[in-house]
């Protein structure tokens, strides 16, 4: 992942990012930090920036023109490497305490992009029309002023640095730690076993792994309770939602707990009468509808939130209202498996399985009609598509889907009998048990798929689900 910094003071950034993880992180190419000064673009003779707000005022402005241009040649330079639609489609962050509070879900996202641009303001802030023109982003870091974005870019550019693979070494550690789930992390000791008279919990020198687990999840719970309570109630309010209403179906709503369990998606409803789960960047909403009546509601509901365009209904009763609100492009049913066990299937067959790189494209694209090209670009470029080779030859892929199921599941023909759709699958399976993650996938209604989760030990939804584009 490579980071982009405009600012007036690029040494700022250059020095602070010399040490440490991230210092590492740049020498081995899993990160790539790139400080660029605003001030050697302007066209002023004096090399000047800034000057008065107009209407007065206090202090003074970055002006349009070389924060304009800064950003072109940092686009160009995007666009030279990445090609158009990277550099067409790049995330600009600006800093500013008007923004919106960065979190650590937020820091997930971001950490998905191929590249981040950040702009750092300083004196009175920068011309409104410049960022009208290339922000997308305003985000802050605290309801407190700072005297520059530099420190605020630092410290977002450290927590989605480390969310990078490569850059942690422990890959898990990430996800298992402090705000996953909106709980703060259990306490932590190492040696001596006992130190000024105080021991270290008995449990966790019984070797029981199960009971690690539950005591330190139980630690997790109350000291969140207790500190931050904010977190608590969020916490509680999602689990509330998954155990009372998702769970009345689970491999039918599985695609809404996991996004609401893994913290991809928030909750936008939940009453009685259905929930709503959604990402407002994505622009995918999720809708379960526990009666007729409320379909109407439900969809409405989603509807008054413009940001979303796609929609994956639970029930075949949202799919009247939403026609009647908007063109929608098609509807593709599917159906959902969900592994409820905690050990991986066993893989029989040894077959060598990689993760594609973008060179597969249309090679997918070709086997993959349900699902859209930029679907498929974006999994491939996130490393989450996988093939099974046979003798150097692509035999079959299957990877993740956005929302985190697994699918995408291809067998060439000649290859078909074989068992490898089942060891891709297993394979996946063992690599999402390992991340704490519950399983599940998403299959085209065919029976071939749905067999061979069944052969799998998953459990299979009863109901489809429609995949609705507007
Ligand atoms: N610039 C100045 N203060 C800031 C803050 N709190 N967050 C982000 N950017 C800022």
């Amino acid at each position: 992942m490579n980071f982009h910094v405009m600012t007036l003071f690029p040494e700022m950034i250059e020095q602070a990012l010399q040490t440490s993880i991230l210092g590492r992180a740049i020498k081995n190419g899993c990160i790539g930090v790139k400080a660029v000064n605003i001030r050697e673009y302007t066209k002023d003779k004096h090399k000047k920036v800034d000057d008065y707000p107009y209407g007065g005022g206090a202090g003074m402005l970055i002006q349009a023109q070389p924060v304009y241009d800064c950003f072109q040649a940092v686009r160009a330079d995007v666009e030279q490497r990445k090609g158009k639609a990277v550099a067409d489609r790049l995330r600009v962050v600006y800093l500013t305490p008007q923004g919106q509070c960065f979190h650590q879900a937020l820091a997930g996202k971001l950490a998905e992009e191929e590249e981040l641009v950040f702009l750092c303001g300083h004196y009175e802030g920068v011309d409104e029309r410049v960022l009208e023109e290339i922000v997308t982003d305003y985000l802050s870091i605290g309801d407190y002023v700072l005297t520059g974005g530099e420190l605020p870019a630092l410290v977002i550019m450290d927590a989605v640095a480390r969310l990078v693979p490569g850059v942690l070494h422990n890959e898990v550690s990430a996800d298992l730690e402090t705000f996953h789930d909106d709980l703060l992390e259990y306490p932590q000791y190492s040696r001596p076993v006992e130190w000024h008279g105080k021991r270290v919990p008995e449990v966790l020198l019984s070797g029981d792994h199960k009971k690690v687990d539950e005591w330190r999840r139980e630690q997790s719970r109350e000291r969140t309770k207790c500190l931050r309570p904010d977190l608590y109630e969020k916490y509680q309010r999602r689990q509330e939602v998954i155990h009372s209403l998702l769970k009345k179906n689970k491999a039918l709503y599985i695609d809404m707990t996991e996004a609401l369990q893994r913290g991809r998606e928030e909750l936008i409803y939940a009453e009685d009468d259905g929930v709503i789960v959604g990402d407002r960047q994505t622009g995918i909403c999720r809708l379960a509808a526990f009666s007729e009546k409320a379909a109407v509601k439900l969809v409405k509901r989603a509807a008054a939130e413009s940001k979303f365009n796609q929609y994956v209904l639970h029930q075949p009763s949202l799919l009247v209202p939403l026609e009647e609100m908007y063109q929608v492009e098609g509807c593709t049913p599917f159906r959902q498996a969900v592994y409820n066990s905690r050990i991986a299937p066993t893989i029989k067959k040894r077959i060598e399985i990689r993760s594609l790189t973008p060179v597969y494209q249309q090679e997918i694209l070709q086997h993959s009609s349900a699902v859209s090209e930029s679907c498929i670009k974006e999994q491939l470029e996130k490393g989450r598509l996988f093939g099974a080779f046979v003798e150097e030859n692509l035999a079959g892929f299957a990877g993740l889907h956005q929302g985190g199921g697994l699918g995408l599941l291809y067998v060439d023909k000649s290859y078909r009998g074989q068992g490898i759709g089942r060891t891709m699958l297993s394979y996946l399976i063992g690599q999402q048990l390992s991340e704490g993650l519950t399983p599940y996938a998403v299959a085209a209604e065919s029976q071939a798929a749905l067999a061979l989760f069944r052969q799998l030990g998953m459990k299979l939804g009863k109901e489809s689900v429609y995949w609705v584009k507007r």
